[in-house]
């Protein structure tokens, strides 16, 4: 072998005495519009609220469609209104909250892998992170301080 590169990567978990108050209110929205998700086939219903610099809160949730590679999932349905909506404002802060319908607890749910890539995204062109919050339940907030938590050796140049 001649080199090894490694990436060491995190998650922090907040009890929810430690939220921030756009914390507590960017998880309500994404809790809330959770319910609207179309999701008949999965019966995963996904909400996503996504804080912009100005301060603007976008939410949105998952939409299915019977040929199933054709859904969106709530994240990247929140990403792409609100950008395109608001091309030169900066996404900040995404939070994610999952329930199965039947379900009592919620699911903690972590952005897929086309999701991440979408993140990733917006966080290039803006040149900033994007905090990406995750609820799980009893209160537990999961955080990734931008998408290099969660997706590395993403597309891009290693010698970069
Ligand atoms: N889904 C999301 O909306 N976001 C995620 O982070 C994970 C998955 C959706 C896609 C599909 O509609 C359903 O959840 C089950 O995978």
């Amino acid at each position: 072998m001649k080199k090894r590169i490694e990436i060491n990567v995190a998650l922090e978990v907040f009890s929810k005495d430690e939220w921030t108050e756009m914390d507590a209110k960017l998880l309500s929205e994404a809790e809330k519009i959770l319910e609207n998700a179309h999701a008949p086939y999965s019966n995963f219903l996904v909400g996503a609220a996504l804080l912009l610099e100005n301060g603007q809160i976008f939410s949105a949730n998952n939409q299915e469609n019977v040929s199933f590679p054709v859904g969106v999932c709530a994240e990247r349905a929140v990403l792409s209104y609100a950008m395109a909506n608001n091309p030169d404002i900066a996404p900040v802060k995404l939070a994610i909250v999952a329930k199965r319908r039947e379900g009592m607890e919620l699911a903690t749910v972590t952005p897929c892998g086309l999701c991440r890539q979408t993140i990733n995204e917006y966080e290039y062109k803006f040149g900033r992170s994007i905090e990406i919050l995750m609820l799980g339940p009893d209160d537990e907030m999961f955080r990734a301080s931008g998408i290099d938590q969660l997706l590395p050796f993403r597309f891009s140049d290693l010698n970069d």
